[in-house]
């Protein structure tokens, strides 16, 4: 990173219809990107689709309908999530568009070129009704493990790319690069992973159709997890390369969930070393979310959408308690009542009250013009520095991508605040009038924390952050603010009369 950044998200099945878990990969994308735009770099967020390969095929083919067809009719449900959860995404890829099948096609001839992909032959177990082909280590009872019927030995001609040739490679990679898998239990996973040794890995399908094409051998289609991966480099202009391309790649970070971390940070970056393209400098593994403690699926009935949750609670709401409950990397558990429960008390009850006990003193005592601040006491130095070792955490932990610590460090001045505001005492200030400078003082430095808080608030709570920063007063946008300059204690101005505005965040009645 060099004042840029470039940050990817999984690109989703258009098989299903999205879930907490596309949210959540979505959600923490959108505030890390908000927060690099904030410390002023030039920021890239890419999010997607993956459109092609068997699932999509099959599901198309159970609903009577062409695989493009069901690509189309779900990719709304996806791109919906930009407006429904307020992100920020820079462009949006699709598998299927034509740049897409252009830049595959490029960095697989590189390979093929190079002769680090080659004709052979794939064997496996197939499934003929089902049309896939499993494993020896799939196999339940020697049967299909998705419809238990009997399979059969077959093999069809493949492409196969020399993984076994990268082993070296990427172990020199990832020691060069101590960061490039995180978090760091992760990192020990794939590195045992890869010294254990790589077999080649198949590249290409004869018995689908729903893909795109080996070059000059259209018999072929291109495995989906090589089409898939290329995504991120297409989303910034390869293969013609350009001031997108020379800006942005290699990308900073590709977020994933466990279960999709070996694609990331084992094969993909095999296949851009290959073609000649510099691996990604990060992929960041989540966890799992089970819902009231029950593993998700469509059986249970379980599922959590996240345009309900929206409705339900608001984005913010859902967004912070995504970030807020589990730490960045570990599993664990949704519920719509520890979600409330958050809300409630951090949202609602610690930050909305700050931010209205504030105004209505201010506009109790002062008329609802900021004060200027007098002379500096104890306590009030106190949450000045405060304040600046709370910035200072929460870069720290945006930095190893912990948004739970980030935003605890964020309350932490929140808290402060809060105590300052009773410590101080404006109520009882205001009752002696020859203490008016000093309560001027205190209610201008609660404010100045509360905009801090606000500003800090800002990638994980975007709406709310923006509404309470118009009602301190403050111009333009909260997310066009820097956290270098407006992060500065002092920023509020005096003698600026604030908005009447109602903004405590809304209790959610259980
Ligand atoms: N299309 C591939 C990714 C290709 S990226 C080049 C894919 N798509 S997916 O739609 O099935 O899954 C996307 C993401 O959702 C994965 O990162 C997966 O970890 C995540 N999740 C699926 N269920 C989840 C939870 N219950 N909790 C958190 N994330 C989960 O895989």
């Amino acid at each position: 990173m060099n004042g840029t950044f470039y940050i990817t998200t999984p690109i989703y099945y258009v098989n299903d219809v999205p879930h907490i878990g596309h949210a959540y990969t979505t959600v923490a994308a959108d505030a890390l990107a908000r927060y690099h735009r904030m410390k002023g770099h030039k920021v890239f967020f890419l999010t997607g689709t993956d459109e092609h390969g068997e699932k999509v095929q099959k599901t198309a083919a159970v609903q009577g309908i062409t695989p493009r067809e069901l690509a189309d009719r779900v990719v709304t449900r996806f791109q919906g999530l930009t407006p429904a959860l307020d992100i920020t995404n820079d462009d949006f890829i699709r598998t299927s568009e034509p740049r897409h099948y252009a830049s595959v096609q490029a960095l697989f001839r590189k390979s093929l070129a190079n002769g680090d992909i080659y004709l052979g032959e794939y064997e496996g177990w197939y499934c003929t009704p089902d049309e896939s082909y499993w494993t020896d280590l799939q196999l339940v009872d020697g049967k299909c493990p998705e419809c238990r019927r009997p399979v059969e030995k077959r093999k069809e001609p493949s492409y196969f790319f020399r993984l076994s040739k990268y082993q070296k490679p990427l172990l020199d990679y990832y020691e060069k690069n101590p960061k490039f898998i995180r978090p760091e239990s992760r990192r020990n996973e794939v590195v045992s992973f890869v010294a254990g040794g790589l077999n080649d890995l198949s590249l290409s399908r004869t018995s689908l159709t729903w893909g795109i094409p080996v070059p000059d051998n259209p018999g072929h289609v291109i495995y989906v997890w090589y089409d898939a991966l290329t995504n991120y480099i297409t989303g910034v202009g390869y293969p013609d390369g350009g001031p997108l391309f020379d800006t942005f790649w290699p990308a900073d970070v590709h977020l994933v969930g466990k279960d999709i971390l070996r694609f990331h940070a084992v094969f993909w970056p095999a296949f851009l070393m290959s073609a000649g393209v510099a691996p990604p400098l990060g992929v960041f593994a989540h966890g799992w979310w089970t819902v009231e403690g029950q593993k998700m699926s469509k059986s249970l009935g379980n599922v959590v959408d996240p345009y309900e949750m929206v409705r339900t609670y608001g984005a913010d709401a859902f967004r912070y308690f995504l970030l807020r409950e589990v730490p960045f990397g570990l599993d664990g558990d949704f519920s719509r009542k520890a979600l409330v429960h958050r809300v409630n008390s951090e949202l609602a009850n610690d930050f909305g009250n700050l931010i209205n006990r504030t105004l209505g003193m201010l506009g109790k005592y002062f008329g609802g013009t900021v004060p200027s601040p007098g002379a500096a006491e104890g306590a009030d130095l106190a949450l000045v520095s405060r304040s600046r070792e709370v910035m200072a955490a929460v870069d720290a932990a945006m930095e190893e991508l912990e948004f739970h610590k980030a935003l605890a460090a964020s309350w932490e001045l929140v808290k402060a605040a809060n105590k300052y505001v009773d410590t101080s005492a404006p109520w009882a200030l205001a009752k002696d009038p020859a203490r008016r400078e000093r309560l001027g003082t205190v209610l201008y430095n609660i404010l100045e924390a509360a905009r801090i808080c606000v500003l800090l608030s800002a990638p994980f709570i975007p709406a709310a952050a923006q509404k309470m920063w118009e009602a301190l007063g403050c111009d333009g946008r909260v997310d066009a603010a820097r956290l270098g300059a407006a992060g500065a204690w002092g920023g509020l101005k005096a003698g600026v009369a604030l908005p009447k505005s109602a903004v405590a965040f809304p209790r959610i009645e259980e």
